[in-house]
């Protein structure tokens, strides 16, 4: 079927997947706990390799983080691949209530279900073959699915680096939000690929989509489509990422991947539960947003990138290791000046370098901004235009009174309209207190119907953008003292009407809020690896 045929069923799974303020979208409406999936993957039969813990941070200062160039390209190694995995997709803590316990992670996720797995594609490194392993990260140890054979003799050389594979389970994300959660898998994918590209940064490696594959190819290399899934338990291929230590030929990668003989795995993963609640609308979408591969375009930077202004009193780890969701902010006291909050934005915009060099396509995401308490700025609500090329047509598609009135030559930054949002932002983002008690809080306006007509299948790009651009502003926050929170859960609808939207030109996909966090001082907390310092390590186990 061609393409675009698949838009209409884009367009109905976005629709049908819209809280309103009278109803929310369809959902199990009750938590099963039962049947809660694993939020950890095992390959139980595989054989493990154990990966060192970092033993020490390197201190390396916040503004690395954007700036590969200035680090020291560490050899890639099993030791420096676990640093990379750890500071991306590792735990970070592990957190205790009452009788429950909960692991987090480096990365953030919806409802901290984890949907999102971590696959390496690996050459021959420190005397073992190549091989396909998944990351684990609860052992923090890769599991060798199989090794990768070459089809030609003499074997292709691989090309510098290696291959990453993000995939998603929708089901850990369904069995509490039901037809929604597939808009929350895309959005941790893009929250992991930023985790993955900072992390990549601190190695001074290089971190790229690589979009020339297509799905169907990515689920063969990893087996999905000849595993007998249990029940909505199916696993996804999302999107192939080559990590490097120097520039990458696409041509290169997409030339030996294709040189490696189909792999065949021996084991079956672990099943995440005994019963399940089909969402059929999730796996039809899914299967309609297929990539079928495509040539990366050059996405269009909208300023140099700058990072010399950028200090924090935290290192690079710091930052990373400490990211966490405000579950409530202090209004008074949720302030941030005008320095740092241009400086926060200013992030936020692709410059040509990391993190958005990560990404083959757009800038097509916008942030229409709450400014509730900004020093020196005026409460209302703003534009930050991401994509310049955008511009005259958000002018003219919103709100015909917004002023637009520009606010200053370094940042694409717009008033709309003056005036307190705190309310509104509340209500929007489904009630949450945290969108109206922070400093600002934000929507991300995409461009859609125009993108996806033409190609259905960068629906779920989408939200790898926004959600990247969420990794970023979550990072942001904790440099700058404060706290972010990822916020799924908002009345689309509401959030158009107020913006003037009324066509599918545009559409909110994800907002997010930034402020002084209270923490929640009942709640224990435990360091990452703990379980694992207990029990003596066997490197080959
Ligand atoms: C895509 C996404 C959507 C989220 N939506 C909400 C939300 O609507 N409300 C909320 O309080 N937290 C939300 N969160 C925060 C998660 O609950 C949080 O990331 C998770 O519990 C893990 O905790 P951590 O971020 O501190 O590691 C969201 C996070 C992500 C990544």
């Amino acid at each position: 079927m061609p393409d675009n045929d698949q838009y209409p069923a884009v367009l109905h799974y976005h629709d049908s997947t819209k809280h309103h303020l009278n109803r929310y979208a369809r959902s199990p409406g009750y938590l099963d706990w039962a049947n809660q999936p694993n939020p950890f993957r095992f390959f139980e039969a595989s054989p493990k390799l154990r990966l060192p813990l970092m033993d020490h941070d390197s201190a390396s200062s916040y503004a690395r983080l954007y700036d590969k160039d200035k680090t020291q390209k560490r050899t890639i190694d099993l030791a420096a691949i676990a640093a990379f995995l750890e500071l991306s997709m590792g735990l970070s803590a592990w957190k205790r209530y009452g009788e429950s316990e909960w692991s987090l992670r480096m990365n953030p996720s919806s409802g901290n279900l984890h949907p999102t797995e971590c696959t390496l594609l690996l050459p021959a490194l420190d005397g073992r073959p190549a091989c396909v392993a998944h990351y684990n990260p609860l052992l923090h140890c890769l599991e060798v699915r199989a090794e990768l054979q070459a089809r030609t003799t003499p074997p292709m050389r691989n090309p510098q680096g290696f291959g990453l594979i993000l995939s998603s389970i929708y089901w850990r994300e369904a069995w509490k939000y039901g037809e929604r959660a597939l808009r929350y898998c895309n959005l941790d994918v893009g929250h992991a690929l930023g985790a993955l590209r900072f992390s990549a940064n601190l190695s001074g490696w290089g971190l790229r989509l690589h979009p020339e594959v297509g799905d169907k190819q990515l689920d063969q290399l990893l087996g999905f489509d000849r595993i007998e899934w249990p029940d909505t338990e199916e696993e996804q291929a999302d999107c192939l990422c080559w990590v490097s230590d120097s520039k990458t030929d696409a041509r290169a990668v997409s030339e030996w991947l294709h040189s490696l003989k189909t792999p065949q795995y021996p084991n079956a993963p672990n099943q995440l539960c005994a019963e399940h609640h089909p969402w059929p609308i999730i796996q039809d979408t899914a299967r309609s947003t297929r990539s079928p591969g495509f040539a990366a375009t050059r996405v269009s930077a909208n300023q140099a990138a700058d990072n010399a202004d950028l200090v924090s009193e935290l290192s690079a780890e710091q930052i990373i290791r400490s990211r966490r969701s405000a579950q409530a902010f202090d209004p008074q006291t949720s302030r941030i000046g005008l320095r740092y909050f241009r400086s926060i934005l200013k992030q936020t915009l692709p410059n040509g370098a990391a993190p958005f060099d990560a990404l083959p396509l757009g800038p097509d995401v916008h942030l229409a901004l709450f400014v509730h308490e900004v020093e020196d700025m005026q409460p209302g609500m703003y534009m930050l235009v991401r994509n310049p090329d955008h511009l005259s047509a958000l002018r003219t598609q919103l709100k015909l009174d917004f002023t637009w009135e520009p606010l200053g030559e370094d940042l694409p930054l717009y008033l709309l309209q003056a005036g307190d949002f705190r309310a509104q932002a509340e209500r929007i983002s489904c009630q949450q207190a945290i969108a109206g008690n922070s400093a600002f809080s934000l929507a991300m306006l995409a461009r859609f119907e125009p993108l996806l007509r033409v190609a259905p299948w960068r629906y779920p790009r989408l939200y790898w953008e926004a959600g990247l651009i969420g990794q970023v502003l979550y990072l942001e926050a904790e440099a700058k003292g404060l706290r972010g929170t990822g916020i799924g859960c908002f009345f689309d609808d509401a959030m158009h009407e107020l913006l003037g939207v009324k066509d599918h030109d545009w559409q909110d996909i994800y907002h997010f809020t930034v402020g002084a966090p209270v923490e929640d001082l009942r709640i224990q907390t435990k360091p990452a690896y703990h379980h694992l310092m207990a029990v003596p390590q066997n490197p080959e186990k």
